[in-house]
């Protein structure tokens, strides 16, 4: 009979254990649930903001003659806004123009040239004397460059890493500073912040450390920002890309064509154009996405081992 009683009470005791379990495993898997439809909804159903009733008519981006900015460009175009594309050389900067008005002959197209890498001063001049009399309301802070190849943090020479924190660090922050100003007198605006995946989806990018850390600056700086300027109507945003198949990819990663998470610059700019207004940080490719919940799952010394152990491929295939 005691046997008995003890049996029924540990049986007892089992199905509170497995209801609990049963119970947790459902809230989890609600909570997953409930994640997946957000991301679903933000991805690819909602709807778009309309940018120039909300922001203004125009919009600046930087590093705009190749890559990433000048599809973002050409996206903005598409839907309807005036564009000031800055970027170093004026023959690119020229072609980009002309592209651009061919394709969408209903906007207006400005041109400055600027090297990010030289004097800033002078380029901001030219930005203040151009946008004075404009409705300014998208800045696009999309120049940034990385290293010539994987390499020791102690191989890179002074000037290739001042000029990568004078083009991702000093360029972004001066151009912010020259444009928010205006879009606070107007009481409306968006920037956004070109960062990376390399200092934000992945613990750490050995051999490029420079450059994520450049663009772990970005990405804290476009948080705060954020926070600061909301109350100005100022919608800041870092938008965080993975790899996009550019000229910058394929000196870096040798990755000469698109793939499944390897967008074009034009579908990348797409889905990165219909993100914009929507929460302080993004990766805005829905594949990117994925790779980087996957990564949020992965421990990071796995992370690490995994990153290391390409950069030193390439620090190979190079040296
Ligand atoms: N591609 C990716 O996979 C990836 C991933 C994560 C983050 N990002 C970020 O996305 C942004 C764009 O990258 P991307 O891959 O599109 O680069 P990209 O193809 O190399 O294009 C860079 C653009 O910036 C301009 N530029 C370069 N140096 C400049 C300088 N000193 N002054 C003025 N303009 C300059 C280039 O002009 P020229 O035509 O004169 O060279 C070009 O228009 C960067 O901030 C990058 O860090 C890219």
């Amino acid at each position: 009979m005691e046997e008995h009683i003890a049996c029924s009470s540990e049986f007892a005791g089992v199905n509170i254990i497995s209801s609990w379990c049963f119970l947790i495993g459902l809230l989890v898997t609600l909570k997953h649930l409930i994640s997946l439809s957000k991301w679903i909804f933000a991805t690819f159903l909602r709807s778009q903001i309309d940018l120039i009733r909300t922001y203004g008519s125009w919009a600046m981006v930087t590093g705009a003659t190749d890559g990433i900015g000048k599809a973002m460009a050409h996206r903005l175009a598409h839907r309807g806004l005036n564009i000031i594309l800055v970027s170093r050389s004026s023959k690119r900067l020229q072609t980009v123009a002309t592209e651009l008005q061919a394709h969408h002959p209903h906007i207006l197209v400005k041109a400055i040239q600027m090297d990010f890498s030289g004097d800033i001063a002078e380029g901001l001049r030219q930005i203040a004397a151009a946008t004075r009399e404009l409705d300014l309301g998208i800045l696009i802070n999309n120049v940034g460059i990385t290293y010539p190849g994987a390499m020791f943090f102690d191989q890179v020479e002074e000037k290739v890493w001042r000029k990568i924190l004078k083009v991702n660090v000093e360029g972004t922050t001066r151009v912010t500073r020259a444009v928010v100003a205006g879009m606070m007198e107007r009481r409306r605006g968006a920037i956004v912040n070109i960062g990376s995946g390399a200092s934000v989806v992945i613990p750490s990018h050995p051999l490029y450390s420079i450059y994520a850390a450049s663009k772990a600056y970005v990405d804290q700086l476009s948080r705060s920002l954020h926070v600061e300027y909301k109350q100005y109507g100022i919608h800041v945003q870092c938008q965080v890309p993975l790899y996009v198949a550019t000229k910058m990819v394929s000196k870096v990663a040798c990755i000469e064509k698109d793939s499944f998470f390897i967008p074009t610059p034009e579908a990348y700019a797409k889905a990165a154009v219909r993100k914009i207004g929507h929460g302080p940080r993004c990766t805005p490719y829905w594949a990117h996405s994925i790779q980087w919940f996957f990564a949020g799952l992965a421990p990071d010394p796995l992370l690490d081992a995994w990153r290391f152990s390409i950069a030193m491929r390439r620090w190979k295939g190079i040296q």
